[in-house]
């Protein structure tokens, strides 16, 4: 497909394409629009920042152009579910931008916001309402609008939307939308489990599947680094020094601990921001403008911005703590390499993660090659192939980066952190697995995360 003509959009949306520098489209967006124009329910999976938001949002907002009417008061149109506050704000600007110079009207309803502003601002009726289960149903309690008039439905990361966090709210609102609907869901994962009940709330479906679905973009240049838990910080320290002024997004396991990262880092002399479940509204948006705006060259975030986010320049993803949901491995990871570029992604294995690491690699069907560290002795192969090679078994394949694992090059530009004990104590969460080589050094404030 050489451009955007021929799919079946509206000519006003396609010059916004062309205004926004979007040519051609992506696979998905080629296969899903002309199913979608024609008004068949869709089942969208497409690797990470391949373009799904506008596969889903530039037909949707072409119809409803074509309706040619006005939504009634608090009446929605059109309704799209993500799991995120960030995420919806950012569909919501996307969507904005495809219907600049149209009747449409996109909105945006998220939690931590005023709820009396949003309440007024619906009584008038939303063409395009983007939303999180949480405050709109709080909002349908309140009987701030109907979805008795919705004819479309889309979930964004669908399997996320269809887990148990969020599937009981979201039978309470698919059950408010009329029958006569059309419903679309978009992953880049769909564990076979979901996509079961996935097809439950799916008619006659169109599957458009780009590549097999759980798969990393390949410009991702993937690698894991052996490292006890306690010489992580100090670890991630020298890997950020040795890309200075390049965008970097560090992922940790709890909200507490990514807290304490964040500070860590700060105080080591890095331009740091912090976003996950114990910061306001307010605080998520701030440390998450200065971090697009590259103001901020680091975010630690918990999975709350695993998914969706499309922040082009990132070019560097720390796994600080493996997730414990494998295909959220393939999100966080997704945060880099956008739209065609490229990125790396390093993945930090403690001792006491390498159940997690195996999930991993059994759900990309791939070894992920060791790039540091050495993996512990006796560390089962995964039955995802690893063959020839890939890990370190005790001081032979894999590549060692010297000193203490830490990566290869120059001298961290950092401050800190320094050397607190000679014998550090082998983390041991739990593993059988044990470390083949005792780490050298330790930082104090190893508590970070
Ligand atoms: N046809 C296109 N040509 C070039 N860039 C595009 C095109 N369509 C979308 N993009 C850009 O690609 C980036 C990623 O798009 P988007 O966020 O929709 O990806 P996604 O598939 O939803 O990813 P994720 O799975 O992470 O949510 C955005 O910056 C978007 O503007
Ligand atoms: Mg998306």
């Amino acid at each position: 497909m050489e451009n955007f003509d021929g799919l079946g959009l509206s000519s006003l949306v396609t010059s916004n394409l062309a205004g926004l520098g979007l040519h051609k489209p992506t696979p998905i967006q080629a296969e899903g629009i002309p199913a979608l124009i024609a008004g068949r329910d869709l089942l969208g999976l497409a690797q990470t920042g391949t373009g799904k938001t506008a596969a889903f949002g530039l037909p949707i907002i072409t119809r409803l152009i074509e309706q040619n009417r006005r939504p009634n008061p608090k009446t929605v149109r059109a309704l799209i579910l993500a799991p995120t506050r960030e995420l919806a704000t950012q569909i919501a600007d996307n969507l904005t931008a495809y219907a600049q110079g149209s009747p449409i009207r996109v909105f945006r309803v998220v939690g931590g916001a005023s709820i009396f502003v949003q309440s007024e601002r619906l009584a008038r009726g939303v063409d395009v309402l983007i939303a999180t289960p949480g405050r709109l149903l709080d909002l349908l309690e309140r009987r701030a609008l109907s979805l008795a008039e919705t004819r479309f439905l889309v979930l964004d990361e669908a399997d996320q939307m269809l887990d148990i966090g969020f599937i009981h709210a979201l039978r309470r609102i698919a059950g408010l939308l009329p029958e006569q609907r059309q419903t679309m869901l978009f992953s880049a994962t769909m564990p076979k489990l979901m996509e079961e009940l996935a097809d439950s709330y799916l008619r006659n479906p169109v599957r458009v599947q780009v590549a097999p679905p759980g798969q990393p973009v390949e410009k991702i240049d993937q690698g894991v680094h052996f490292v006890n838990q306690g010489e992580k910080a100090a670890l991630l320290a020298e890997y950020l020094a040795k890309h200075p002024g390049e965008l970097a997004l560090v992922f940790g396991r709890t909200k507490h601990g990514s807290e304490k990262l964040s500070k860590l880092l700060t105080n080591w002399g890095f331009s740091v921001g912090s976003i996950h479940g114990n910061k306001s509204q307010g605080q998520r948006e701030r440390a998450l403008a200065s971090f697009r705006s590259g103001e901020v060259q680091v975010l630690v975030a918990t999975d709350v911005a695993a998914r969706g986010l499309d922040i082009p320049e990132v070019r560097h993803v720390y796994n600080y703590e493996l997730p414990n949901v494998p295909e959220n491995y393939v999100h966080r990871i997704g945060r880099t390499a956008r739209a065609g570029r490229s990125g790396r992604a390093v993945a930090f294995c403690a001792p006491g993660e390498l159940a997690e690491l195996r999930g991993i690699e059994k759900t990309i069907k791939k070894a992920i090659p060791v790039i540091g560290g050495d993996a512990p002795v006796g560390m089962p192969e995964p039955s995802a192939g690893r063959s020839g090679g890939g890990r370190n078994g005790g001081g032979g394949g894999g590549k060692s980066y010297g000193r203490g694992g830490a990566p290869k090059g120059g001298k961290p530009a950092f401050k800190g952190p320094k050397p607190a004990a000679k014998h550090a104590k082998v983390a041991s969460e739990g593993g059988n697995a044990r470390p083949a080589r005792r780490p050298s050094r330790r930082p104090k404030s190893e508590q970070a995360a």
